[in-house]
């Protein structure tokens, strides 16, 4: 079984929209998935609701009060988090998943604001002891705004957690949530470039390098 969360301490920087496109990524390969929405707020619970009947299972568990039972047929767990987990809350997140990714938005404030957030994680002792693996992905790009710059000066201060990936912002994942959809699901013509973009993210959570040491 592979686990894998999906964190930010801040809301809005594509948690859930990862989180449910990477179960209905693994739902379309024939996998069972199970999305453990852990937000009390319920966006991947939302979307699973809105999920069309005839599109492949993704089996949904309410994980906002903490309890809940994982069964072990699963292939995937796919945890989605609520913003502002610190302390012993990021600490108890921390114990469930193999694999950690860490949306953030390329824009300097949201960059630095999640600075502290990375460090933290980096410190927890299951990931210092890489029992689990952490990535980032930048979320939400625009074409004509040149992030590289950015992300560079960036990734010195995180280097110990790999950039995997930058997606685009695109209207393609607003009109797939709204549908209970993930990218994967769409028009094809439609979405190559995003399905590109997620190449190393699905090479990165395959390889070795996502799991625990
Ligand atoms: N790459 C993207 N392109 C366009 N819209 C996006 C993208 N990623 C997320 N969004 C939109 O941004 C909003 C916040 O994303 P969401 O996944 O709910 O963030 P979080 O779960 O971290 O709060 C949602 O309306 C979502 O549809
Ligand atoms: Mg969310």
């Amino acid at each position: 079984m592979r686990s894998i969360m999906v964190l930010n301490s801040k809301g809005g920087s594509g948690k859930s929209t990862i989180a449910t496109n990477l179960a209905s990524y693994y739902a379309s390969k024939g996998k069972k998935v199970l999305l453990v929405d852990m937000d009390p707020q319920g966006s991947s619970r939302d979307w699973l609701a809105a999920r069309p009947s005839g599109r492949s299972s993704i089996a949904g568990v309410d994980g906002s009060s903490g309890s809940f039972r994982v069964p072990r047929s699963a292939d995937y767990v796919i945890y989605d988090t609520p913003a502002a987990a610190h302390g012993k809350d990021l600490a108890a997140l921390l114990r469930r998943p193999q694999s950690i990714i860490i949306p953030v938005l390329p824009s300097p404030i949201d960059m630095r604001a999640a600075t502290p957030f990375i460090q933290k994680v980096l410190e927890n002792s299951r990931i210092a002891r890489k029992e689990a693996r952490v990535a980032l992905i930048a979320n939400r790009c625009r074409e004509h705004y040149n992030i590289y710059h950015q992300l560079d000066a960036y990734l010195r201060k995180v280097r110990k957690a790999p950039f995997i990936s930058v997606l685009r912002e695109t209207q393609n994942y607003v009109r797939a949530a709204e549908r209970g959809l993930g990218i994967f699901e769409l028009a094809p013509y439609s979405v190559r470039r995003d399905v590109d973009q997620w190449d190393p993210i699905i090479r990165w959570l395959n390889s070795k390098r996502s799991q625990p040491v």
